[in-house]
């Protein structure tokens, strides 16, 4: 039985820099989902978990490296990131900082639960390092490079690997292989989107052997982090602290919030980027078993931007700046065009040129057109009063297709192909478009034929009101623009969003034509 509420969450971004145009790309595709299941489901059976990683070597360096104690530090950058999300529209409704007490409790809680069940010991780990990824290399990956003669780099990033010996709290992950193999070939549990993200992590744990997860650090060599509770002498590992985010946010180990758990555990979707798969759909699946937890619905791991054919990254220093991009092209085009550019588990590729093509394109010619002289002939018509007793009598392909968007969209919404939602929405943007060409109004006008008039202009609105609902997820505040133009004045996360809506102005209403909403970009050269 599908259940009436929805939980998606982000990864929680490292609070070592401001955030860039790739973390702005998970939280977009997110506020999107979040908002077409508050249309679908109602508002209140939504959960959006947003928020930071402040824990760690990466962040204790940035930290020192600016002149500051950690705790100052992350509280400004978390700062940023929070800004950043307000400028975006981004709707979460949780933001979780793992410096919060809520959080640190429930990371203590999970600590004394599994090493109850016996599924922690201690160990001296010997081994190599990367601090940018805060992971450790497996003893195969060194072997090889050994072997070849390298240099003991990263796997990731292509960075030096530190050498460290020290006693640790290691978590019995490699028992659980068999169990992990046999979940993810069954999808019985959980489902790893897309496919091809699926294939690389059972080809990784079939071909590898996994090995314990090595969980906290000592603290003379790192202090920022999570006090272990069963040492004084060491704190949490940053991946095993960041990943309960997940369920700490939503009451975990809090006798007060068992309630909240019930209803929001397991979450329906982590939507996070191809880099963290592995963390994701190996470590935090087996915490979650070991746990007794069942896992999360779904993990579904996005492409890259990518320049130059490299991966977007502070440290690469190629990095696209969000608020540099909104403040020439406006939010809603910059959040329409990460959605619309690249199918959301392929790499994409940015460029102010491509941008600049959508935006005069999708938006200026084909919706912003649309509703201009939609409206434009509803005031010159008819005075910007909307004919009642005629939107039964429109005409039924356009209908039709307006009709159905709901359920066309909400099949792609699933599967979290915001591209396709977001070309599904376009079909009758363009029929609409042709729909005028083909009809001529002004002809009827001039010919007097007012009842063939009314009906084309009553057929434009009804598209416009649906297509604007469908268009909300990833365009908020155009779309309640183009309501309030069309003298809407529900809230939009309270109108029904569903297949059948056509008749909204069967008692007609009335229009207010605003300025255009994407005036197009000189693309000329001076
Ligand atoms: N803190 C960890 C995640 C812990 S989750 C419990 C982390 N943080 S991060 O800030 O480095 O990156 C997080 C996410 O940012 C990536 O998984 C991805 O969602 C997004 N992106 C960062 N760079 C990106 C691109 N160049 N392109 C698209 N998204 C990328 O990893």
């Amino acid at each position: 039985m599908s259940r009436k509420r929805y939980y998606l969450t982000t990864p929680l971004y490292y609070v070592n820099a401001k955030p860039h145009i790739g973390h702005s790309y998970t939280n977009i595709a997110a506020d999107a989902l979040a908002r077409f299941k508050r249309l679908t489901l109602g508002k209140d059976n939504v959960l959006f978990l947003t928020g930071t990683d402040e824990h760690g070597q990466k962040i204790d360096k940035a930290a020192q490296a600016a002149g500051m104690n950690p705790k100052e530090f992350t509280d400004k950058i978390s700062l940023t990131f929070r800004d950043l999300w307000t400028t975006l529209n981004i709707s979460y409704d949780d933001f979780i900082r793992t410096t919060e007490p809520r959080h640190k409790e429930a990371v203590k809680k999970v600590w004394i639960k599994l090493d109850k069940k016996g599924e922690i010991y201690t160990a001296i780990y010997s081994g190599y390092y990367c601090t940018p990824c805060e992971t450790f290399l497996t003893d195969e990956t060194v072997r090889n490079l050994a072997a070849e003669g390298k240099k003991i780099l990263c796997p990731e990033c292509q960075r030096p690997a530190e050498k460290i010996e020290e006693s640790n709290y290691f978590f019995k992950l490699s028992k659980y292989q068999d169990w992990l193999i046999e979940r993810i070939e069954k999808q019985d549990q959980m489902t790893i989107l897309p496919d091809t993200r699926r294939n690389e992590v059972l080809g990784f744990l079939r071909n590898n052997k996994l090995q314990d997860l090595c969980v906290s650090r000592p603290k003379n060599r790192l202090a920022w982090g999570i006090e272990c509770p069963l040492s004084a002498e060491h704190v949490t590992y940053v991946w095993f602290d960041a990943l309960v985010n997940y369920i700490s946010a939503c009451g975990y180990g809090d006798e007060a919030a068992k309630e909240k758990f019930a209803k929001w555990w397991p979450a329906d979707v982590h939507i996070i980027g191809k880099d963290i798969l592995r963390h994701h759909a190996i470590y935090w699946t087996i915490i979650l078993h070991a746990l007794d937890l069942p896992l999360p619905k779904m993990i579904f791991a996005h492409g890259w931007w990518v320049q130059g054919g490299e991966k977007m990254s502070k440290s690469l220093g190629n990095v696209v700046d969000p608020v540099e991009v909104v403040k020439t092209f406006g939010v809603d085009p910059y959040r329409y065009f990460l959605l619309r550019e690249a199918p959301f588990g392929q790499d994409g590729t940015f460029s102010e040129e491509a941008l600049t093509l959508r935006f005069n394109t999708d938006l200026a010619n084909d919706l912003g057109n649309l509703l201009h002289r939609s409206l434009t002939m509803c005031e010159k018509y008819f005075n910007g009063e909307i004919p009642a007793g005629i939107s039964s009598a429109c005409p039924g392909r356009l209908r039709n297709e307006v009709d159905h968007l709901p359920d066309a969209l909400k099949a792609s919404m699933e599967k979290l192909d915001f591209s396709l939602a977001l070309a599904t929405i376009w079909q009758p943007i363009s029929i609409a478009n042709k729909y005028i060409e083909d009809s001529a109004p002004w002809t009827l006008a001039k010919q007097g034929k007012q009842d063939e008039l009314k009906i084309v202009i009553v057929a434009l609105l009804e598209t416009l009101k649906v297509v604007s609902q469908a268009v909300w997820p990833f365009m908020p505040a155009t779309a309640e623009a183009i309501w309030k133009q069309l003298g809407i004045e529900t809230p939009m996360d309270q109108a029904p969003f569903q297949n059948g809506l056509w008749g909204f102005f069967q008692n007609g209403g009335k229009v207010a034509k605003g300025a255009p909403l994407f005036p197009r970009i000189d693309t000329k050269k001076p």
